[in-house]
């Protein structure tokens, strides 16, 4: 018995303010959130599933946990605390590197913001993760209470779990939630649709439930006597949105702003609607555009944000569903099904509405990548290390465990071109710490198994001759991806060229480091069951 689509309402997950008033003037605030085992109903028919949920206590924790709602210039500081049990709800592998306590009690975490710009202490570093009550705490663990300067361009962030080896199953526990920075000077006056009712977060997932409620993630890995339990991506196929699977909203007939997190382990969507209405994109994951852009449908990789407006006065229909068409894996993987090829309704009521909200020509301008001020050329490469029996053992990133020496050293303030090389068949979401980057181009690969051969043997994009090889087909930037971002998709059979830098993009200052700094940053395969198997490498910003 499949469960019933569009019964339940979409829920809006509770708001904390990261910022108090003061005397009418905005102050930094310090909140207090938890992470807590608790029951959540994901759907009316589905019985409540153990899930570990974010919230200011037990009773309001919620998956995703609550939107924090940071203002541009006012800190925000968390205090994060572990009251998970010591016995993980879900099946965890210790033959990748993970985060292990010493007495082997308590479940280590450790809270990332993502697309934050901020001090690597308060980074979320894979090893500065703790358990219960701080008791056992990770090799670099440095502070209880994260701060986060919210200096940074107005735009969508989230927050999520980042333990060592044991992101993929903390996130599908519930360990995820919105964050946005506002900056009501500048985003003011562009005038989009705003208020709780017409700007919403869509934090949007795909999990696998048992009868009971529970979750579901196969515990055997495609091959035990390597991995027991790891499996290249895990794939669900009930899609949750803010918490509910399938839901149903009612709307207005009028202007709407989505702000669509993909929060999936390992699922890209491409998301459309079935009556044709259409996405007008005004930022993404880091920074909004310079103009907006409009389509017809929007790929999101895990990790990635769609920031669009969605005009329901526009619709020949009463009813709108979004819908997903993307295979898994993605590209080449399996073609959708019913189940996962729905994400939600919209039922739109029949009055027009009087809209004061609109959307202007020009958003906000931010510099354009300036290739001529690069400091450094990096080639980064993707790569799976397959066994005899063709079962990936690891995914490294440029054939180096996580633990080997910090390689990528960039100065604060600098920009670099990075050519990420991606030889698998997968597309992988690369996301990277601290620094924001845009997309240049990307080149297809000629001779690719000529050039695989001499990677496997050499590890060594530059002593393979790269040049040789990156010479094929180029693949657009679609407009609607030209921004500033902090995680892009990385084509396979490609070199994707992106600039990245490491300071603000609002301003000329350059990001302030810790100067005692171990190793605070990491970028990433965003598909988590990657990152986990240590498709991350650390990221070093130096003065
Ligand atoms: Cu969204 Cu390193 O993470
Ligand atoms: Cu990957």
């Amino acid at each position: 018995s499949r469960l019933e689509m569009f019964v339940d309402e979409l829920p809006d997950m509770p708001k904390l303010p990261g910022f108090r008033m003061e005397n009418a003037s905005p102050k930094p605030n310090l909140l207090s959130i938890g992470m807590f085992k608790k029951k959540w109903r994901f759907h009316r028919d589905l019985p409540p599933t153990p899930v570990y949920a974010y919230g200011a206590s037990f009773t309001t924790a919620t998956v995703p946990g609550p939107t924090i709602e940071a203002l541009h210039g006012v800190d925000t500081h968390v205090t994060w605390t572990n009251y998970l049990p010591p016995k993980h709800i879900l099946p965890w592998d210790p033959t990748i590197p993970t985060a292990e306590p010493a007495n082997k009690k308590g479940i280590p975490t450790v809270v990332h913001l993502h697309g934050g710009i901020h001090e690597p202490a308060s980074d979320g570093n894979s090893n500065a993760w703790f358990t219960a009550g701080f008791k056992e705490k990770g090799p670099i663990w440095s502070k209880t209470t994260y701060h986060y300067n919210n200096n940074q361009q107005p735009g969508n962030l989230w927050y999520h779990d980042h333990a060592m080896g044991l992101t993929r199953v903390n996130l599908l526990a519930g360990l995820i939630g919105a964050y946005v920075i506002r900056h009501p000077e500048v985003e003011g006056p562009l005038k989009l649709p705003a208020g709780h009712e017409f700007d919403r977060n869509l934090v949007v997932f795909d999990r696998a439930f048992r009868k009971d409620g529970s979750i579901y993630m196969n515990s055997t890995g495609n091959n035990p006597s390597i991995h027991p339990q790891w499996q290249p991506e895990y794939f669900g196929d009930v899609i949750v949105v803010n918490g509910k699977a399938w839901p149903k909203l009612t709307v207005r007939r009028r202007k709407y702003r989505f702000r669509i997190i993909n929060a999936s382990n390992a699922r890209f969507f491409r998301f459309f609607f079935t009556n044709g209405l259409e996405f007008v994109h005004v930022s993404s994951d880091s920074a909004y555009l310079g103009a907006p852009v409009v389509t017809n449908q929007t790929l999101l990789a895990p990790s990635e944000i769609a920031d669009v407006i969605v005009d329901f006065s526009k619709s020949k229909t009463d009813e709108a569903v979004l819908a997903n068409d993307a295979p898994y894996p993605y590209p080449s993987g399996d073609p959708i099904n019913e189940s996962n090829g729905k994400i939600m309704k919209f039922t739109i009521k029949k009055n027009l509405e009087v809209d004061t909200s609109r959307v202007p020509d020009k958003l906000i301008e931010y510099p354009s990548p300036d290739t001529s001020v690069v400091a450094q050329t990096r080639y980064i490469a993707m790569y799976e290390y397959t066994s005899a029996t063709d079962e990936p053992t690891h995914l490294y990133i440029n054939a180096k465990p996580y633990e080997a020496p910090v390689t990528e050293t960039p100065k604060a303030g600098t920009s670099e071109i990075w050519n990420v090389i991606n030889l698998t068949e997968d597309n992988h979401p690369l996301h990277i710490h601290l620094g924001l980057f845009t997309v240049l181009d990307q080149t297809e690969l000629v001779k690719l198994e000529e050039f695989k051969e001499c990677m496997s043997k050499k590890k060594d994009a530059v002593k393979c001759q790269i040049s040789k090889y990156a010479r094929g087909r180029k693949l657009g930037v679609p407009a609607h991806e030209k921004g500033w971002k902090n995680v892009y998709k990385m084509t396979p059979g490609h070199v994707t060229r992106i600039l990245v830098r490491f300071s603000y993009i609002h301003t000329n200052t350059s990001y302030t480091f810790d100067p005692t700094g171990m190793p605070g940053y990491v970028y990433h395969c965003h598909i988590l069951d990657h990152e986990d198997n240590a498709m991350m490498r650390p990221l070093m910003v130096v003065k």
